[in-house]
């Protein structure tokens, strides 16, 4: 079976003026940010894919072992009829549910959603063409905002993995997962993966590998903004940043300018004095006993939380209340 059509809840001008908008309050404010949904153009995209392959860079392949070990149990106690998956990227793990799910029988529809068309169309077609069976229907869309675009009726499973929930801030999660349980039923299943609070010795060059990947994949978000929106960033002028707070259990990524210099986007004139930085992303790593109390928060109950041997990542599987 072919894809269906993309379902587009996010035109080229809605993107256009939610990048505008982010760019005007982000570089007017102190200290200057920009939110890490728009590394994801296809570069972007391409780049995070590279970042999963790297030695450093533990969490895909972690959650990818879990997933593997655990993906029939997933299926079984699930007995889903739709998978949805949020922030899909190339649901290249998912496909370890999608087999586990063709091997019990009954999933009848996957919904793979992402802010990144370039990754959907491929992914998409990919996938329609390993799981003739399926029906795909891949939708273009914001998880912080569209939630209640999702399929509705029969059971349904969303699936939420990366650790992808570690990119919003705490008050932006809590509005997730509040979104989530109102777009469920009762009963239906949220599956979500979690990066785990850990020695900053493992976790810092996760975010700052030595082939200089992530710092590419960082300051990618100012080839998309120059090119979207006309800005004259010199990319090659901001050095990546990682570092642990050890307070807020994130890492933070930022962009440091490595000399004074006046940036025209929009109609504003940004200064950046040498040194400065610019926040592009946090990445939460969580504990356990910390995520389930979220979910309850949020009227889910956790179910099952699988980890791996060294308690690197975990993958939660949670019901609507
Ligand atoms: N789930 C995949 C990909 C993770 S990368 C994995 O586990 O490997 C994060 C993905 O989320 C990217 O594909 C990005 O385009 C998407 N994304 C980020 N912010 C988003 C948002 N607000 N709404 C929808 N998708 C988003
Ligand atoms: C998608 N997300 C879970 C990644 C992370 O680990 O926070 C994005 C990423 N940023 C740098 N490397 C990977």
């Amino acid at each position: 079976m072919s894809a269906d059509p993309l379902e587009i809840y996010l035109e080229e001008r809605d993107l256009a003026r939610a990048l505008r908008e982010d760019v005007r309050t982000g570089l007017t404010a102190r200290p200057k940010w920009l939110p890490p949904k728009w590394f994801y153009d296809a570069r972007g995209s391409e780049l995070f894919e590279e970042i999963t392959r790297l030695p450093e860079y533990y969490p895909t392949r972690t959650e990818r072992a879990i997933l593997a070990a655990h993906a029939d149990e997933i299926a079984a106690l699930t007995d889903a009829k739709t998978l949805i998956e949020l922030g899909s990227g190339s649901s290249e793990k998912t496909r370890l549910l999608l087999d586990a799910f063709t091997r019990h029988g009954g999933l009848g529809t996957f919904v793979p959603l992402d802010v990144s068309i370039s990754a959907l169309r491929q992914s998409t077609a990919e996938i329609a063409a390993a799981y003739p069976g399926l029906r795909v229907r891949g939708i273009v869309g914001d998880f912080t905002h569209q939630l209640d675009r999702l399929p509705t009726g029969g059971s349904r499973l969303v699936a939420f993995l990366g650790g992808t929930i570690g990119n919003l801030l705490p008050a932006e999660r809590a509005d997730f997962l509040r979104g989530m349980r109102t777009a469920l039923e009762a009963g239906d299943w949220l599956l979500l993966g979690v990066d785990l609070v850990k020695d900053p010795a493992r976790l810092v060059p996760a975010y700052d590998d030595s082939a200089g990947v992530t710092a590419e994949f960082n300051r990618n978000v100012l080839e998309v903004v120059n090119r979207e929106l006309g800005a004259d960033f010199d990319p090659s002028a901001f050095e990546h940043v990682a570092l642990w707070d050890p307070e807020r259990e994130w890492i933070e990524m930022r962009l440091r300018a490595c000399r004074p210099s006046r940036v025209r986007v929009l109609d504003l004139e940004v200064d950046f004095a040498e040194g400065e930085e610019m926040r592009t992303e946090v990445s939460a790593k969580f504990r356990p006993a910390g995520i389930a109390a979220e979910l309850a928060g949020a009227d889910f109950l956790v179910r099952c939380c699988w980890s791996d041997e060294e308690n690197l990542f975990a993958v939660l599987l949670a019901q609507a209340g």
